[in-house]
């Protein structure tokens, strides 16, 4: 499916319009932060999610446009790039970020459950890859950024499977990038941390503590906000970032920059000074 243009969209105003991005997972959180920015700075947006409710927002929008779908099916990606191209005339930035948590210990994760996992999380991003390859290869700057997880950096306990799919997602990104890197195609990945958004949420109101422990590992004591991430996508997405490739960028206040020590406390140590 090659691309046929890649002239600026014209919207009704005769205006022209920049870059064309698809963001997977725009209906909720960090997916709909990134497609938010994205509009904001003046790209097209193709807004994809399981929930056609949720994403339904983008259609609202002069430059944006919904589709639908389970990113682990082929026909949803197909569709995802085919948008893109018929509404915006080209596809420069792919955010795959479509994923789903699991929690639980080892002994009581479910076959079908392994499977969900690896669909959404793994399969949904090489489709992803595969599927805007084409459309890619028609822009002049194109550029995908993956969403993985700090969970895909190290192990993580009761989260065995979401911590393999987004070391999958990581070592993916860097074989893509090593791959694609000479026809021009930069592929980067970021790594939240903790985030405040609709998937820790209901962890998070049914046991506020739970907040506050998770703060405590974090550097910068506190969890992250949507649009954090959001704007390390568009960095990474944009031109901006023209010679970076194959980076593993984590969002996380600093937690995987500790070597697994104590965290100092709050206030500052005053330190003794012996004369
Ligand atoms: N929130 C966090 O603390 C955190 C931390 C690290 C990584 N992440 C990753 O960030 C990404 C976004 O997560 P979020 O926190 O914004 O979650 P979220 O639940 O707020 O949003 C995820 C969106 O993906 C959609 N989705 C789920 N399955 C899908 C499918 N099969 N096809 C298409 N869309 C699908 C959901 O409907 C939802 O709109 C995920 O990949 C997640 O693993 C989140």
């Amino acid at each position: 499916m090659k691309q046929t243009g890649t002239e600026p969209f014209l919207s009704p105003d005769g205006a022209e319009h920049g870059r064309v991005a698809a963001v997977t997972g725009a209906g909720s959180g960090i997916g709909r932060a990134a497609a938010e920015l994205l509009l904001e700075l003046d790209y097209s947006v193709v807004g994809v999610d399981i929930d056609p409710l949720a994403v339904a927002w983008l259609d609202d929008e002069l430059r944006g446009a919904s589709v639908a779908g389970d990113v682990g099916s082929e026909e949803c990606n197909r569709e995802m790039v085919e948008v893109a191209l018929e509404r915006f005339g080209a596809l420069d930035v792919l955010v795959l970020n479509a994923g789903v948590p699991q929690v639980g210990p080892f002994e009581t994760v479910k076959t079908d459950e392994i499977d969900r996992l690896l669909r959404v999380n793994l399969r949904g991003v090489m489709l992803g890859l595969q599927w805007g390859l084409p459309a890619l290869e028609g822009s002049e700057d194109p550029a995908v950024v993956t969403v993985a997880s700090v969970s895909g950096m190290g192990g993580e306990p009761y989260m065995s499977v979401y911590a393999a799919s987004k070391g999958g997602v990581i070592n993916l990104t860097r074989s893509a990038a090593v791959e694609l890197g000479s026809r021009g195609i930069r592929v980067n990945c970021v790594c939240p941390g903790a985030t405040l958004t609709a998937m820790t949420r209901p962890a998070l109101e049914a046991d506020p503590a739970r907040g506050v422990k998770m703060s405590r590992v974090v550097p910068l004591k506190r969890l992250g906000e949507a649009h954090e991430v959001a704007q390390v996508i568009a960095f990474l997405a944009s031109p901006a970032s023209s010679y970076v490739n194959g980076a593993i960028v984590p969002v996380d206040g600093g937690v995987t920059a500790n070597c697994g020590q104590q965290l100092p406390p709050e206030a500052p140590v005053a330190l003794e000074v012996v004369a």
